[in-house]
């Protein structure tokens, strides 16, 4: 998107009005964007699933595409997680809770009515409305063990690298597809945790076996994007598209 002059200066000036995210009828252009990243899900859907790398500065639109992705692909075969490093101020380890959660409410929300997420500040009734749902019922026991302690779990090592596990377990357990699209991903090159080294190297090492999950990162550091999505196998077709 830095190619064309005029247009970052376009969504800066609408950033000057409104500055969440949009979508649905408040979002403007972005098809070749929406079109490349419709093909990856597609593909992923075809069982072949990609990694996108979106490049492109703040505040250019990037978390606004993914929810619009979201909204425009959304299938019961196909679950979409999106997250922005950034939406709790400065990351923590808390930001795989959030990530966890919001996996969990791209596999169970729609059939529950409820977002899981935003009941977990109510551990109890997180739990009571969880166990309502069918498609979690057929989880195994262990996973769904885990599922449901979620909301009160400490934020640690274990925690991320089940936050990062979550949507290839749930696809695989219930026959479905992944899409996890995460924001501002380079930012976790900074968050460490102990063991791991920096989150990003362990997302990339947990995610580099998945087969039913595409990953969709976003950001503006355009050589450790370009390098992380270059670096996986090829047969999962590695691409990078610049906002
Ligand atoms: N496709 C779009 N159509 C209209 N406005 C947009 C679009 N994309 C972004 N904007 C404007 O830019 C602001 C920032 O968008 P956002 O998606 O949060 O950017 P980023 O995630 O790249 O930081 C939004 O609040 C909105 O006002
Ligand atoms: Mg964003």
């Amino acid at each position: 998107m830095h190619g064309a002059a005029g247009e970052d200066g376009v969504v800066s000036r609408r950033r000057s009005i409104l500055v969440r995210p949009v979508t649905a009828t408040a979002f403007f252009d972005r098809a070749s964007e929406l079109a490349r990243l419709q093909q990856a899900v597609e593909s992923l859907r075809k069982g072949s699933p990609q990694w996108v790398a979106v490049l492109g500065s703040r505040k250019v639109g990037k978390t606004s595409l993914l929810l619009e992705l979201m909204r425009r692909e959304h299938r019961e075969d196909t679950a979409f997680a999106v997250l922005d490093t950034f939406e709790d101020g400065p990351p923590s380890a808390e930001l795989f809770r959030r990530l966890a959660l919001r996996v969990v409410d791209a596999f169970f929300a729609r059939e529950l009515g409820a977002s899981l997420e935003s009941l977990s500040a109510r551990p109890d009734e997180y739990k009571a409305t969880l166990v309502e749902s069918k498609s979690c019922a057929k989880l195994p026991r262990e996973l769904r063990t885990l599922l449901l302690g979620l909301p009160e779990v400490r934020a640690d090592m274990r925690l991320a690298e089940l936050a990062l596990r979550l949507g290839e377990r749930l696809a695989t357990a219930l026959d479905r597809h992944c899409v996890v699209a995460w924001d501002e991903f380079q930012a976790l090159a900074r968050l460490k945790l102990r063991a791991a080294g920096d989150a990003l190297r362990l997302a990339r090492a947990v995610w580099q076996k998945h087969q039913r999950t595409a990953y969709f990162v976003c950001g503006s550091e355009r050589t450790m994007l370009r390098d992380l999505v270059s670096r996986v196998k090829s047969e999962r077709s590695p691409c990078s598209r610049t906002m």
